[in-house]
């Protein structure tokens, strides 16, 4: 099939990238000039573990494309996807912006063809019915079905989640347009749930949503065994086990950050009390997610007794999750603000993510390429993000690095049991 997709952020270029990959031709689209020259390049603009080899393949096999003309690009596409990105605003609603525009450029550009859209970005429900609107109205003989089809991708692991997805959704009122879809998606799996495009913009949000909420469920439980000397990593383990509950997403921590969760909760909730409904459980998550990150400050309060002015902490990791150089929303910005307001020197190390830091944080860092010589001399270390070049330094590098043996485990990912007994003073999130 004949493919353009709109917007070369990482849903657009994973997708674009997977689907040239299946063998269909594919165009894709940025406005940002720069970008697209480094495309053509085969320089991927952002950290994405095989993306690089499967751009320069596809486009060596003819099959994949980089342009900022979007005319031609939607001219000859049976298939136009739009992913562009839907910020969040000061109320919390998503910004349709971007959508619109490319809506009203794709009403500009199409022939008298019949041309399936696809809406890719996460959009407030409705937002099939607002593009449809627009196109026609540019172009009222616009032969066109919009459709939604909500992408799952997690960073970090982009590639393989669109070659492996657990479903693809499709939400569609015409079957010409199912049929299409489910064509273009069958090589990828057998789970195609076919809905309305209400419905399937509804799938987007409630399963991002869920996924925060357990996150946040599970974190609220761990500030409780904080309390009660329970560790919140047998407790998740020994629920997980039952099926109806599943272990995933039950790791305790500092919180979730990135592109999506944080965005999607708030834009869900503010959808429901734009119609006069008060979402308890969302306003919940968020602001269980709020308060998370300071969790690790307050081990660092208890232990140096309120003082932490003068004091270097080591900050190991700073992206919002390992194998990504993301900084958006990543806990690791609220720690280090609030650490520096206190008067701790901060001294911070990230494989990836230490130019987006520098951009993200105005405070004065001490940046190092190797995680130990973060800890070395440092007062206490902290665990932020659980790269292996943090979880793999061993108790004892800890015990010979550290000028106070304290570790603060933000993630809940280091061994407790070794460290204590290499005789570090070891704090997790609901740990004991
Ligand atoms: C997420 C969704 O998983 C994906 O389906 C959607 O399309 C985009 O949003 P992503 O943001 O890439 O993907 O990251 P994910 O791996 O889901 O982690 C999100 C955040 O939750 C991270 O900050 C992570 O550290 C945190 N997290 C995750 C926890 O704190 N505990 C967990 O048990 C799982």
């Amino acid at each position: 099939m004949k493919l353009a997709v709109i917007g070369t952020g990482y849903v657009g270029l994973v997708s674009g990238t997977s689907f040239a990959e299946l063998g269909n031709t594919v165009v894709c689209v940025d406005k940002v000039e720069e970008k697209v020259e480094q495309l053509n390049r085969n320089e991927i603009p952002i950290y994405e573990p095989g993306l690089e080899e499967l751009v320069k393949k596809n486009k060596d096999a003819g099959r994949l494309f980089f342009t900022t003309n979007i005319q031609e690009a939607v001219e000859q596409a049976e298939i136009v996807m739009i992913a562009v990105g839907t910020p969040e605003t000061e109320t919390g609603a998503a910004n349709l912006n971007y959508v619109y525009a490319v809506a009203e450029e794709i009403g500009q550009s199409l022939t008298n063809s019949f041309t399936v859209i696809v809406n890719k970005s996460t959009v407030p429900v409705g937002t099939a019915e607002a593009v449809n609107e627009i196109i026609r109205k540019t172009y009222p003989q616009a032969e066109i079905d919009v459709c939604s089809v909500p992408e799952f991708l997690r960073e970090g692991s982009a590639v393989h989640d669109t070659f492996h997805p657990d479903r693809v959704v499709i939400g569609t009122s015409s079957e010409k347009a199912a049929d299409m879809l489910t064509e273009l998606h069958r090589p990828l799996t057998d789970q195609i749930v076919v809905t309305d495009p209400r419905s399937s913009e509804m799938i987007k949000y409630a399963s991002n949503a869920f996924l925060a909420t357990k996150i946040s469920f599970i974190n609220e439980i761990a500030n409780i065994c904080d309390l009660y000397d329970a560790d919140v990593h047998a407790v998740a383990q020994g629920m997980g086990l039952d099926h109806r509950i599943g272990p995933k997403f039950l790791h305790a921590g500092i919180g979730y950050g990135g592109s999506c969760f944080p965005k999607d909760v708030k834009a869900l909730k503010f959808l429901a009390e734009d119609k006069g409904y008060q979402p308890n459980i969302l306003q919940a998550v968020n602001d269980v997610n709020n308060i998370q990150s300071h969790k690790v400050v307050e081990h660092l309060d208890r232990i140096f007794d309120g003082d932490i002015q003068g004091r270097t902490i080591a900050v190991l990791g700073l992206a919002f999750k390992p194998n990504t150089d993301d900084m958006r929303e990543a806990p690791s910005i609220k720690i280090i603000e609030e650490l520096n307001q206190r008067g701790g020197h901060i001294r911070a190390f990230d494989p990836a993510a230490v130019e987006n830091a520098k951009q993200m944080l105005d405070v004065d860092i001490t940046y190092t390429d190797q995680a130990l010589a973060a800890i070395d001399g440092a007062d206490a270390a902290l665990l932020v993000t659980e790269w292996k070049e943090c979880v793999s330094i061993t108790p004892e590098q800890f015990k010979q690095a550290l000028k106070q043996p304290v570790v603060i485990d933000g993630r809940n990912a280091l061994d407790k049991e070794s460290l204590k007994q290499a005789g570090i003073i070891y704090h997790g999130i609901g740990r004991k």
